[in-house]
């Protein structure tokens, strides 16, 4: 059985106010016991938001790190090491709006799964098509490529230790939801992917799924076979709503 995870990303939202207000919204949720629960504040806040959530069992991961793993001359990045010393337990890699607006390349994202890993944080990898590739039809073939860079350069053994989230970009931030039955085909494609390489790694494998998930879509979302839980961005900005989707994931 898979635990369910659903983790939450800030990106790039909040004050030390806002967050201080954020963190004791989560600590008044009855949060599901069954439910992995993350939250990926901005990087600036993961300290506050490690301390203010200590105890609370909602454990904190990053939305970045560097592609190096260890302290060096890299101005304005982050070092896995450094994320796990602060203590988060997982790390974004691959964000569309790091790949789209940032430029990131399937290798560059490796490299930062490599790293995550090597510092023992949980990568979750983020896959997904725009919707012009959609409307091509390239849907799986594009999810198919950001997920062979990783097991082409790094094995499928690495997957045991990660995690990986759906996002298809066109549902990101618009309100559109992909249809439980869409993306439902996506993660099975990418269950089949990982299996054909080693199918007890890819029978453990959480596969979220990310896009306008919000209270309202999630039970349904996270009733499908092959979706183990969601991505979270606006909605996890609101605690109720956020541990409204949380008790779905845990039903
Ligand atoms: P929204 O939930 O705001 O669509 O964002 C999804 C996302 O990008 C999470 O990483």
């Amino acid at each position: 059985m898979r635990r369910p995870l659903v983790a939450g990303n800030w990106k790039m939202h909040g004050t030390r106010a806002s967050v201080a207000e954020l963190i004791e919204g989560l600590r008044r949720q009855v949060l599901p016991a069954g439910v992995e629960i993350a939250v990926c504040p901005a990087s600036l806040h993961v300290v506050q938001v490690v301390d203010g959530l200590a105890g609370s069992g909602v454990v904190v991961g990053a939305q970045d790190c560097a592609v190096e793993p260890q302290q060096g001359a890299l101005t304005g990045e982050l070092a896995a090491s450094q994320l796990q010393d602060a203590g988060c337990t997982l790390v974004l890699v691959g964000h569309s709006e790091r790949r789209q607006l940032l430029g990131e390349s399937d290798e560059c994202v490796v490299r930062k799964f490599v790293a995550a890993q090597a510092c023992g944080l949980i990568p979750v990898l983020c896959v997904g098509e725009t919707l012009e590739q959609r409307e091509a039809g390239e849907t799986l073939a594009v999810v198919r490529c950001q997920l062979a860079a990783v097991i082409d350069a790094q094995g499928i053994g690495v997957f045991a230790r990660a995690v990986v989230a759906y996002e298809p970009v066109w549902a990101i931030g618009t309100g559109l939801t992909a249809s439980p039955e869409q993306a439902q085909e996506v993660h099975a494609a990418i269950r089949a992917q990982l299996s054909a390489h080693d199918a007890e790694v890819a029978a453990a494998v959480r596969i979220l799924y990310g896009g306008s998930v919000k209270a309202a879509n999630a039970a349904e979302l996270f009733g499908m076979p092959d979706i183990d839980g969601g991505l979270v961005g606006g909605a996890s900005l609101n605690a109720d709503e956020f541990g409204a989707i949380c008790r779905a994931a845990g039903n």
